[in-house]
Parts: structure tokens; sequence; C-alpha cells
């Protein structure tokens, strides 16, 4: 089968309608918030978010800026930020996530990381099964913190681990050891957060094959629900981009790459985690203990809507967020973010509404990082000649009725969708 048979499948809509009717993707896929907080006792090398020290002294403003932005935004109603003709009301839909992350959202005192998700909570209406995440250092971490997010309704904590090998986490400039995310994990269990993910780096360099498998192991020993595994990027204007063009780093060696991807893949694999997505595996549910939770998805539901190409808002310096097609983000800066919410201003810096082929692009895009990629109703009309060709270099595949990535395609999505458009 090369085609998905629109036209022959009663559950396909016409073509014309395959953004109002979506099976998964879109306002179908949920709705979820976004808070940034964008301090950070220390910049590691690597990164390139937007995220700052406080020594200027501007947490307690800006804390009070998110709550002012969340309260405005809510009470302006969604019809003001969707794009022009677009047939939506003024209500908001039932926030299904919320995603705080940073920076370090933990490095604010808890009262007030977790007074920004009761204000949410408060302001719009949350569902009463919502998956709520704080991203969370692992030096930051305790018991303490732990209860008062857990009282705010955090059900889910994103641990950055990135390795277990001390000199590989001396490279990525991390201001812990490898003891200290296991310890972490077992605050968060004792506090009552329900799930837990790790995020790691590979192909770090100095890391040998050796580190990876061994944080593999302690990874899955650890009792994580998810592992989000990411490639060592350099990006040009952090340390470790200077360092590269001054010769003094060399750069992540791809192949190096490709054979620690092959081994998280078989490691998780066969201790029972799920590769739903390029770069994150979550635990089967038969493997947890508590039977409430049997059949229970450890998939990230937030991360889901952002690849299902569904709605959320979001809040904090350089947040972007996205209602029906239209995108608009904050200042970056976190001294305009919060000087134009105090002037009662808004802080957004700039905004798009994506046209037709773009908003086809983006969700093939999004819906491919999945394993299971599009139902056939939430994937744009397609060429069938395009479709044929994509299938036949061995890019996606249609061969379950749903359009899927191959393994191949998952590395090339770029092509993939280059070749379906
Ligand atoms: C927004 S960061 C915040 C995480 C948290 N502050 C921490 O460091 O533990 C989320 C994740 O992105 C990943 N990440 C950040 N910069 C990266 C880079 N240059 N290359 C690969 N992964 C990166 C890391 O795994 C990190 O944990
Ligand atoms: S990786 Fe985390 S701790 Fe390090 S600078 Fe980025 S956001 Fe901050």
């Amino acid at each position: 089968m090369t085609s998905l048979d629109a036209a022959e499948r009663p559950d396909v809509p016409p073509a014309s309608r395959w953004l109002d009717d979506p099976v998964e993707s879109g306002p179908a896929a949920g709705f979820g918030v976004y808070l940034h907080v964008p301090f950070c006792a220390h910049r590691c090398g690597y990164c390139d978010f937007a995220t700052w020290d406080d020594k200027a002294g501007w947490m307690d403003r800006y804390v009070a800026a998110v709550h002012d932005d969340i309260a405005r935004t809510v009470a302006g109603g969604r019809r003001v930020l969707a794009p022009a003709g677009a047939d939506l009301d003024d209500a908001w839909p039932r926030v299904t996530s919320v995603f705080v992350g940073g920076g370090t959202p933990t490095l604010l005192p808890p009262d007030d990381l977790a007074g920004l998700v009761e204000r949410v909570a408060g302001e719009l209406d949350l569902a009463g099964d919502a998956e709520v995440t704080v991203e969370c250092n692992p030096e930051t971490a305790s018991i303490a913190l732990f209860e008062r997010l857990v009282a705010a309704g955090v059900t889910r904590v994103s641990m950055g681990a990135q390795s277990f090998a001390p000199h590989v986490l001396a490279t990525l400039e991390r201001q812990h050891g490898p003891e200290r995310p296991v310890e972490a994990i077992a605050e968060a269990r004792a506090a009552g957060i329900g799930e837990v993910n790790l995020d790691l780096i590979y192909g770090t360099p100095g890391e040998r094959d050796e580190d990876w498998a061994e944080t593999l192991r302690r990874v899955v020993a650890a009792g994580t629900d998810h592992v989000s595994a990411y490639a060592l990027t350099i990006h040009d204007n952090t340390p470790f981009g200077v360092a590269v063009r001054a010769g003094a780093m060399p750069l992540p060696d791809e192949d190096v790459q490709a054979e620690r991807f092959d081994v998280a893949d078989d490691v998780l694999g066969a201790a029972g985690f799920e590769h739903y997505e390029v770069s994150n595996w979550a635990r089967s549910p038969a493997r947890r203990a508590a039977p409430e939770a049997a059949s229970r998805s450890f998939r990230s539901r937030h991360n889901l809507l952002y690849w299902r190409h569904g709605d959320y808002l979001a809040f904090g310096v350089g947040a972007h967020a996205h209602v029906a097609g239209r995108r608009w983000w904050s200042h970056r800066s976190i001294p305009r973010y919060v000087t134009a919410i105090e002037a009662g201003a808004s802080p957004v810096a700039a905004a798009e509404e994506l046209s037709p082929v773009e908003r086809a692009e983006e969700r093939l895009m999004l819906g491919l990082r999945v394993r299971e990629g599009l139902h056939p109703v939430d994937a744009p009309p397609l060429d069938p000649a395009a479709l044929a060709d994509a299938v036949g270099v061995g890019l996606v595949t249609t061969s379950c009725g749903r359009l899927q990535a191959t393994d191949r395609g998952w590395f090339l999505l770029d092509e993939a969708v280059r070749r379906l458009m």
C-alpha cells in the first residue's frame, strides 16, 4: 500500500478539512501551558537556552511579572490570540498538561515555584488528570521542595542527569556528581511525585563507549519512568562553540553519536522502555508496581502535544506559544520582559501566522517524530506520486494504514518532509 486511500475510508474527511477534523493532532491533542524560569546558578558551556544567573536580582520581579502575564492573557480570551478568521470563541480549553522549564525552575524559592503552578490552575481549568511537570537540576532537589510541588499539583519531575561518568559531567560543567540524580529521584518518589524523567547527553568529547554503557546501566537501575537522550549539539554562541572554533575542543563525532544512539535503543529497549519519539523512551506501564498506574502510559503528554501540533500558551522570557496556526513569543531579555509587563504593555516580541503549506509541513515534521506517525485524518493531503516516492526510498511507510517514518526516515526527517510536500 503506497497511498493512505483516504477517499475509500469512511473515517477520513475530505482533504480540505484535515486541519479541522483531527483525530489526534491539533485541538484533539489537548491544551498545554509552558512556563519558563530563566535562572541558573551556573551556565553550562553547551547550553543555548534562554538562561542567566541572577546576579542582577530580577527573580522576585520576574515571578510577579509571570503571574501578571498569565492573568492578563487568560482574561483577554482566546480569540485575540488566534489567527484572524479562525472559528474560535473566547473560551480556553481544559488544560491537559503544564510544563515548567528552564533554566532551573528549582532555583526559585519553593513557594514561588509552586505559586506559579497554582496560578495556572487558578486561572484556567486544569484537568483532574493533567500532567504537571517541573524541570529540576539534581543539586537543587530536596524532599521539602518536592512535597511543596506535590501540594501544588505537580505530578512529574524532569531531572537533568546528563551522564553518570564524573569526567563527562566535568566537561559539561555540571554542578552535581553522578550519585546526586539517583538520590534526587528517591526524594521525589518519597514526596509523592508520580513520574520521573532523566535527561541525558551523549557524544560529549572524551566520553568513551564504557562511560555511555555505565550511564545507561545506572539510568535503568535508578527506576526512572522516562528517558530523554540528546546528542550533544554545539551552538555557535556558547562557550563550547567558541572552544570548538578555537580548536580547544573537538566537534562531537557524528558516527560515535549514531553508535551511542543505537546502544541506548538496545539497552533501554531490553529494560522495557518504549522508544516512542526520536529522542524519547517511556517505561512500559506494566513495569510499574502501582496498580492504578498499570493502564497509564509514561510518555510525556506535554511533549506529545507539541509533536501533535496542539495548542499551548507560554509565559516567561523567550517562551513560544501556539494557537490554531498562529505563533508568538516573548522578549528573550529578562529586563525587557519584566519592564514591559510592569508598564502594562505586551511582552510579546513577535508573532507569525503559518500558511496552510507551512502548517502542513510542520504537522508532518512533528507527527513523523512520533513512532506511530500520523493517522490518515491528521495527515495533510499528499500527492500520491510524492508519497510513493518517499515510501520507495524507504523514508516513510503506510503499511499499517498510518503515515510513519521508518528508522531511516527518523534521521532524515527534513528529506522525508521535502519529498512528501
Ligand atoms: C532546558 S534544559 C534544562 C534542564 C535543567 N536545567 C538541567 O540542566 O538539568 C533541558 C535539557 O536539554 C538538554 N540540552 C541542553 N543543551 C543541549 C545541547 N547543547 N546538546 C544536547 N542536549 C542539550 C539537556 O539534556 C537538558 O537537560
Ligand atoms: S543545561 Fe540546565 S543548568 Fe545548564 S545552563 Fe542549561 S538550563 Fe541551566
